[in-house]
């Protein structure tokens, strides 16, 4: 309790009782200091609300060309639309997260359908849409449409718990919601300010990000660039390294994954995902679990593949990282000496070129890239691609 009283009466001594200040210190170094970032040079929400989503997945820089491409093939609400869904997944493959893809196709048909196709402009319009929550209909009305609504996600938390103290877990309710008012309360003095250009609310949100990006990064923070740096409460106590309070990592958790390359006449059978599963309706190798350590490889590729005699060689290691899963996938060649006893249902034997048209989780990419190097292929087997010269 008196630990509790200490933390609380800490916490109000340390924060301004204004945040006034902030705001036109934030407002001009985003000016000269923001990156030029191709989404950066539009307001249409569209545009804005793809992006935004994509950077809810990786880095900038990944995001860019993934961005330009999708911009390129499928400039507007309407073109979304209409695109196949296959189409949508394939522009989205190797970002993660394929739900996300899924419910861009869906909002863009409720805009269609309940807003005569234009993209609203009211926040509870946008957050109603489907996989809209609120930071993104925070970052589409300021972003777009300039208004003085606030956003918060993991570079604003680190930004705001640091310069006014916060030790508070970010993800607790009370905490949550201070976070939440501080964003709001300077997004609203940023719509107050008079100086600068008129688009003080879009900067000034995207300033508290990219700061967070640039220069308060979670290690190694770079003070000595930061504009507000004077009132730095974690900078003035030499407490950056241990703001925000994230709490220890979850442990991660070890999985191991057998996949096959089976391949008939050239062709490689694949199957899909079902609806409902992660990475659903993206097309995989025939694959499963490992559980409890040693597997009895051929026995697991029977059944997984069928009851056919198969010659298994292993032919590569894939290692990679899914929120705290650390994966390994052993892919073994399997040339099947009677394919009839295959079981492939939903599957389908594929040409390399086939192969590039369909979308996959980045493991399983990684398969297919291998293959089209002819890695993976029987040397013997593989046809040109029809029509190709290669
Ligand atoms: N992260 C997500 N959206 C951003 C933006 N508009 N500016 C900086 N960082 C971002």
């Amino acid at each position: 309790m008196q630990r509790e009283r200490r933390s609380k009466s800490e916490s109000q001594r340390s924060e301004p009782a204004t945040t006034g200040w902030l705001v036109p210190p934030l407002l001009a170094w985003f000016r000269h200091n923001a990156r030029d970032l191709p989404w950066r040079r539009t307001t249409d929400p569209y545009a804005i609300w793809i992006s935004e989503i994509m950077l809810q997945q990786t880095q900038v820089k990944t995001v860019i060309p993934y961005w330009e491409r999708w911009m390129r093939e499928l400039p507007t609400v309407q073109s979304l639309v209409r695109a196949r869904p296959e189409r949508v997944l394939k522009l989205w493959e190797g970002l993660g997260y394929y739900t996300r893809a899924r419910n861009l196709q869906r909002a863009a048909a409720a805009i269609v359908t309940e807003h005569a196709g234009r993209f609203p402009n009211a926040f509870d319009e946008v957050l109603a849409l489907p996989g809209i929550g609120r930071y993104t209909a925070g970052a589409i009305c300021s972003i777009a449409f300039n208004q003085p609504v606030p956003i918060l996600d993991g570079n604003v938390v680190r930004v705001l718990a640091r310069l006014f103290g916060i030790r508070e877990h970010p993800r607790e309710k009370d905490a949550n919601a201070r976070f939440w008012k501080l964003a709001e309360t300077l997004v609203r003095e940023a719509a107050r300010a008079r100086r600068g250009r008129f688009r003080n609310c879009s900067d000034l949100n995207q300033a508290l990000m990219e700061l967070g990006a640039i220069v308060c990064t979670s290690r190694q923070p770079n003070c000595p660039a930061c504009p507000v740096r004077k009132k730095c409460v974690a900078r003035r106590e030499g407490r950056t390294a241990e703001l925000p309070a994230l709490g220890r990592m979850q442990a991660s958790i070890e999985r191991r994954f057998v996949a096959f390359v089976v391949q008939r006449k050239g062709r490689f059978l694949v199957r899909r995902r079902s609806a409902g599963v992660v990475n659903g309706h993206l097309w995989e190798f025939p694959n499963g679990e490992v559980i409890n350590g040693r597997a009895d490889i051929p026995r697991l590729a029977r059944e997984i593949i069928g009851p056919c005699r198969v010659s298994l060689t292993p032919c590569l290691r894939l290692k990679h990282t899914i929120t705290r899963y650390r994966i390994t996938v052993d892919v073994f060649r399997a040339d099947v000496l009677n394919a009839l006893s295959i079981r492939a249902p939903g599957g389908r034997w594929c040409s390399p070129s086939d192969l590039e048209k369909l979308a996959f989780p980045s493991a399983h990419r990684r398969i297919v890239e291998r293959i089209g190097n002819d890695l993976l292929a029987d040397p013997e087997s593989v046809q040109p691609p029809v029509g190709g010269s290669t």
